[in-house]
């Protein structure tokens, strides 16, 4: 029997049409992973090597740490999903990934209240502002922007504890669509590298680092909503964010205590 052979047999094993689509997304799966093995005339060491790998992923991962989504977000694969199912057009603001420090239930905050709930040494004042437009250029108001930002020390606030919140806010655009809050400068911080995805970046030769930036998830009713960021144009890491996460629309200047932003949302069609 050849490899093309054993490859159609085991297709058809997994051929029954009561899931057509689980069939079609194993299909897929079990022929690419044939490509990986022929292609590399890979060894039985290696792949044991690489259960050995994956096995450590899962062991990494509970409730809180997801070894596995690092490992997504690391092989550029998250953001492929972001690019795929976005559908917003060109003139709408580009997405990026959403990461795994997103909190549910933040508080709203008045329109240029600070998110800043624990002052830290090393922080620096900055303002965020801008407005919410649509692809037309027209001002959405009552548009929504969710906020989460990393703290000056290069700690998310869950990561140092999980009952501390800060620099995390919910905001709603005035009828100008206009928006404002005060924040602190981000800084560049690495992913969590304690595990077999750290391991796997030190031995590719990468470092850990994603380039300092803002989370937002910015939506309106009646328009396609988007999940992105901003970056600072300070970052020595914008070429080489681990999570490959950076687009050029998305860089900014967040100096002298001040960033400026505009967002722009598809309007969503009927039906
Ligand atoms: C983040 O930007 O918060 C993030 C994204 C992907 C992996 C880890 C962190
Ligand atoms: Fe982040």
């Amino acid at each position: 029997m050849t490899p093309e052979q054993h490859l159609d047999q085991v297709l058809s094993a997994f051929a029954s049409p009561e899931n057509p689509r689980l069939r079609d997304l194993l299909s897929a799966v079990i022929r690419h992973l044939y490509a990986i093995v022929e292609e590399t005339s890979l060894t039985h060491d290696e792949w044991f090597a690489a259960i050995d790998f994956l096995t450590k992923v899962g062991q990494k991962s509970d409730d809180v740490r997801q070894e596995f989504i690092l490992l997504s977000d690391t092989l550029g694969v998250s953001m492929l999903l972001e690019m795929i199912n976005y559908r917003g057009s060109v003139a709408a603001t580009e997405p990026t990934v959403f990461g795994p420090f997103h909190v549910d239930g933040t508080p709203h905050r008045r329109m240029g209240a600070s998110v800043v709930d624990h002052v830290l040494e090393s922080d620096e004042p900055l303002t965020v502002k801008g407005r919410v437009l649509n692809t037309l250029g027209a001002p959405i108001g009552g548009a929504t922007l969710d906020v989460w930002q990393v703290q000056s020390n290069g700690l998310y606030d869950v990561q140092q504890s999980s009952d501390t919140r800060n620099l995390r806010g919910v905001f709603t655009t005035g009828a100008d669509g206009t928006y404002e809050f005060v924040t602190v400068r981000p800084v560049d911080y690495p992913v969590p590298n304690d595990g077999p995805v750290g391991v796997m970046l030190a031995a590719s030769s990468r470092h850990p680092f994603r380039p300092a930036h803002i989370h937002f998830v910015v939506s309106a009713d009646g328009h396609i909503p988007v999940t992105t960021h901003i970056f600072d144009a300070r970052s020595k890491y914008l070429a080489s964010d681990v999570v490959f996460g950076v687009r050029e629309s998305l860089v900014v200047s967040m100096e002298d205590g001040l960033c400026e932003k505009d967002f722009v949302l598809e309007v969503k069609q009927a039906g």
